[in-house]
């Protein structure tokens, strides 16, 4: 063994509902697919991984691979497609969702928010309205009473800077805006929300499903993304990528610490807000990780590459040293940490064995020095629905045939790989020979 991970380590894969369910139109982002050149392939989710339907197939693939925790969404359009009316027959199929991860061994770890809006929401501004937090407060009390006795670990939002960026300033998610000061609100209305559903959850959820004495574990899903400047002698390429990573990182991992919400963008003005009840709002931190990029102040495109870097499939740099600077920036959190998504879009498992391999290399090290993490779930279980990349971004341990009506899987080199990781909770010599590095 080259490396071993701490006793009870939480190893598995992440899923969000929007992505590998399938045939839901009551969400913002299905309207959203519509729109002609909404997706980089032309191709909306439609039936997705058919995973509404296959879900008990898909937790026996993980439960067969070692996995031990599973990370989900519930979709909040499907439970309350109307506001203050929830539905009994998407609330059976999740209470069935989480039996099934039960009875095989997997320990679920539900997402209340990620990405999508059921459309009321939408239609009402989104998270631009301040009154969709208390719509999204409810809804996670209403989740954590029906869902308590299965569900110990919640995470309130995922990735709410990246939400808000995509939708608000990029304009190529919904609400396809382009303005920096509502970015700034959406991402404090998230924040805000996270704590006051915090409390919420605790209050709500009294059920300890797995009897180890604690019945609500609460974190929230933090994306950390390494920015650096491209021309370290640049003034200008230094302060946008300071300023980027002060707005993007640091005060997102600072808010719920000390209940503060303070974020500004040169131009855009800023948001500085004092919140009840955020201070303290993490009971674990979850970190999604994935890349790093190169900032420029000048020129068309502020995010680069580094010049001659490995890129994924999707343009991403391949950066398995990263999860070292993401722990140490979330290290001030002083919160058990659980890396909550990482992976690579490599739709032909090319490099994704040895970057996998690599970068666990790098958390195992991160950890040996101090860092504390919990757990590592992989993004993705299967290939699924990437948002604006339609179906071009492969992440899945399992491969997905989406030209292929019944939908099949495949396990992919990596999905075995990291299930002897997951079974040994260490990594092998010859295995990490076989997935290609020189030691
Ligand atoms: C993250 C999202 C997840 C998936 C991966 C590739 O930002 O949380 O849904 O799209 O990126």
């Amino acid at each position: 063994m080259i490396r071993r991970f701490p006793d009870g380590f939480w190893w598995g894969a992440a899923t969000s509902a929007h992505q590998v369910e399938g045939g839901n139109r009551r969400n913002d982002w299905w309207r959203f697919e519509q729109r002609p050149g909404a997706t980089r392939d032309g191709r909306t989710s439609g039936d997705a991984c058919l995973h509404y339907q296959r879900f008990d197939e898909d937790w026996a693939l993980a439960a067969a691979d070692g996995h031990r925790m599973h990370r989900l969404s519930l979709e909040w359009s499907r439970i309350e497609p109307e506001p203050g009316c929830f539905d009994a027959a998407a609330i059976a199929h999740y209470h069935a969702v989480l039996g099934a991860l039960r009875r095989r061994g997997l320990t679920p770890l539900v997402t209340l928010h990620h990405f999508t809006n059921p459309l009321w929401i939408a239609d009402r501004g989104g998270w631009e309205n301040p009154e969709t937090i208390a719509c999204f407060v409810a809804f996670a009390r209403f989740c954590a009473r029906e869902f308590g006795g299965e569900v110990d670990w919640w995470c309130t939002v995922n990735e709410p800077e990246v939400l808000a960026f995509r939708g608000w300033s990029e304009g190529i998610w919904p609400p396809g805006k382009h303005d920096d000061s509502l970015a700034l609100l959406v991402i404090a209305n998230q924040l805000e929300a996270h704590g006051r559903a915090y409390r919420a959850i605790h209050e709500a959820d009294r059920a300890d499903a797995d009897g180890d004495g604690r019945a609500a574990i609460v974190g929230l899903a933090k994306h950390w993304v390494g920015l650096v400047p491209d021309r370290a002698w640049h003034p200008l390429d230094l302060a946008r990528a300071w300023f980027e990573d002060r707005v993007f990182n640091h005060a997102v991992l600072e808010a719920p610490r000390t209940g503060r919400i303070t974020l500004s963008i040169p131009g855009a003005g800023s948001v500085s807000r004092r919140v009840e009840g955020l201070a303290g709002s993490l009971d674990y931190l979850g970190l999604n990780v994935y890349t790093r990029w190169r900032v420029r102040a000048t020129g068309a495109t502020p995010h680069v590459a580094s010049r001659g870097a490995a890129l994924t499939d999707l343009g991403w740099e391949i950066a398995p040293r990263i999860l070292e600077p993401a722990l140490a920036a979330a290290a001030a959190s002083a919160v058990p940490i659980l890396i909550t998504e990482h992976g690579f879009a490599d739709a032909h498992d090319a490099f994704r064995p040895r970057a996998l391999v690599e970068s666990l290399l790098h958390l195992g090290h991160a950890i040996e020095g101090g860092a504390s993490v919990i757990g590592y779930l992989h993004w993705s279980l299967l290939d699924n629905f990437e948002w604006n990349d339609g179906y071009l971004g492969r992440f899945g341990l399992y491969a997905v045939d989406f030209d292929d009506p019944a939908r099949p899987r495949r396990p992919r080199r990596s999905a075995r790989i990291f299930a002897r990781i997951a079974r040994e909770n260490g990594i092998a010599a010859d295995l990490a020979a076989e997935a290609g590095l020189a030691l």
